[in-house]
């Protein structure tokens, strides 16, 4: 069955995740795609799905900026319905010969809008409401075959639509749910504007993706890279019940671990009756990072091991597939949106060479969310255990120490680590945290152990609350809490002299330290 779906036209706003979750979140698919689609590759993509809708998404950049992004403006004639979200709004506008300009003054934040002609996106709202904005330029003419439905104080054209087509524009953002009515909005969008169906079920997609591993990998054997952590641990169950014992999970133990990590994995798997080979790879990923201290290089290289591991035991027992759990997160942070920055190369995606051994590579999660993942994996046999474990990088406690790994070092931040743990999980706060870590930094610093002066690492522990990994706030742990680790941490580990609290959200920093 083909879904029903409204594409995301990334213009390199911040919010482009957030439209699509939003889409998903009334059981409509969404996905993002580059904002340089052409109307044939649009055409294409509608054999795969039915394309319902675009949006366009906000952005930084200034229509009359030399480098902004921009859509091919044939799209609107394609007679898909389209909303264009703040500056999604004024190309749409610049494209169709309206005027756009610098505003007088930024609206930033809450403000509020008159409705004008309360129909088409803004049917049901009230004659005043409040929104979310963000924007310096707003459209100040339109042409004659569009017509204003809503303006603010400063902005005399907050919202439009085309006369006679389903072409929408809103200066503000829906998706922000700082916008009273956002959700009644897209609302509108999607299902009086677009006629979607909402037919984006976790059942639906247990089923489809079964049917697909089975089409892509036949009676071939694979294997699946299993990490312990819920995507991988879903992936290798979803490939199980596709291919059954043509599928072998391979754990590499790289020797950056957690503690017990290696005996929950195997009990997990067994309980699951999956095929599962161990595979002790320790001393090779130490000396294949001995002297390397920059964490870019770092994750490559353990992502090349890792995938030299793999294609060794896939020639051992002849698979011609890797089946991965990399979600949707892990690609757009590595880098596949064309407007969006590469933060850093995730293990599973861009770490992994290009020359490959591999027939094929199957991602069965590489479109979802990961509350989508957790909801999926509950539907499924997954030990909650396992569901609501908190991630952990694939190049694990490597990049949990700065600077060069050495065993001394992963040691170390290894026992931190599970201070902290057992530390949260006594406090009970546990489910509020999206993850709660040790990381050894590499500076050492003096202190005083005994009578004696002693010249020790520094522990950070790091614990954020967060929805989906793409943004994240530090979590205001109680003091009481953070003592209780800290003194153990510098007892229990005499080389570590001191320990701090990590107090920033992500952006400015990533989750990770590396
Ligand atoms: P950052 O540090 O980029 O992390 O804010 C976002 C989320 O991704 C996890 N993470 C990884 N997961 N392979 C993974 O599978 C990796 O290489 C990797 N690096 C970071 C991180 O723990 C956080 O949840």
């Amino acid at each position: 069955m083909k879904l029903d779906t409204i594409l995301v036209l990334d213009l390199g706003g911040q919010y482009c995740h957030l439209i699509a979750r939003r889409i998903r979140e009334q059981q409509v698919y969404s996905e993002i795609i580059q904002c340089n689609v052409t109307p044939k590759e649009i055409e294409t993509l509608n054999k795969k799905m039915n394309v319902k809708g675009l949006v366009l998404s906000g952005g930084p950049s200034s229509v009359y900026m030399k480098n902004s992004p921009k859509i091919d403006s044939r799209i609107l004639d394609l007679n898909i319905p389209i909303l264009g979200l703040c500056y999604g709004h004024q190309l749409i506008a610049y494209l169709s010969h309206g005027r756009v300009n610098r505003g007088k003054k930024r609206e930033y934040g809450i403000t509020y809008v008159t409705l004008d002609k309360p129909v088409g996106v803004l049917k049901n709202l009230n004659q005043r409401e409040k929104v979310w904005m963000s924007h310096e330029d707003m459209v100040f003419e339109l042409p004659e075959e569009y017509e204003i439905l809503a303006h603010s104080d400063s902005c005399p054209i907050a919202a439009y639509r085309h006369k006679k087509r389903q072409i929408y524009g809103l200066q503000w953002h829906p998706e922000v749910i700082h916008t009273d009515n956002g959700t009644q909005i897209l609302k509108n969008y999607i299902f009086d504007i677009c006629n979607c169906q909402a037919n984006w079920k976790t059942e639906e997609f247990v089923e489809k993706t079964i049917k697909e591993i089975k089409e892509i990998i036949g009676n071939k054997k694979a294997i699946s890279a299993l990490s312990g952590g819920i995507d991988s641990s879903l992936a290798t169950l979803l490939a199980s019940k596709a291919i059954g014992k043509n599928v072998n999970a391979v754990f590499v133990d790289h020797g950056f671990m957690r503690e017990g990590e290696v005996d929950f994995v195997k009990e997990v798997f067994k309980e699951l009756n999956v095929k599962l080979t161990l595979i002790n790879a320790k001393k090779r990923f130490f000396k294949a990072l001995r002297g390397i201290g920059d964490p870019e290089n770092k994750r490559i290289i353990i992502g090349r091991e890792f995938i030299a591991v793999f294609e060794e035991v896939a020639r051992n027992i002849k698979a011609e597939y890797l089946i991965q759990g990399t979600i949707y997160p892990d690609r757009i942070e590595s880098g596949i949106r064309n407007n969006s920055e590469k933060i850093k190369t995730h293990h599973n995606v861009a770490g992994i060479p290009s020359k490959i051994d591999f027939k094929g590579i199957v991602e069965p999660l590489k479109d979802l969310y990961k509350d989508e993942v957790r909801k999926i994996a509950e539907t499924l046999e997954l030990p909650r255990k396992i569901v609501w474990r908190q991630p952990f990088p694939g190049p694990g406690l490597a990049v949990r120490v700065t600077g060069e790994v050495t065993e001394e070092k992963v040691d170390l931040v290894r026992k931190a680590d599970k201070i902290v743990e057992e530390e949260i999980d006594k406090s009970g706060i546990k489910r509020k945290l999206w993850q709660y870590f040790a990381v050894l930094i590499d500076t050492k610093s003096t202190g005083v152990k005994g009578d004696s002066r002693a010249y020790g690492y520094t522990v950070a522990i790091r614990a954020v609350e967060s929805k989906e990994a793409m943004t994240a706030s530090f979590a205001k742990i109680e003091y009481d809490v953070l003592e209780i680790m800290s003194t153990r941490i510098t007892n229990e580990l005499p080389s570590v002299t001191r320990v701090v609290f990590d107090i920033t959200h992500k952006p400015p920093a990533t989750i990770e330290w590396e």
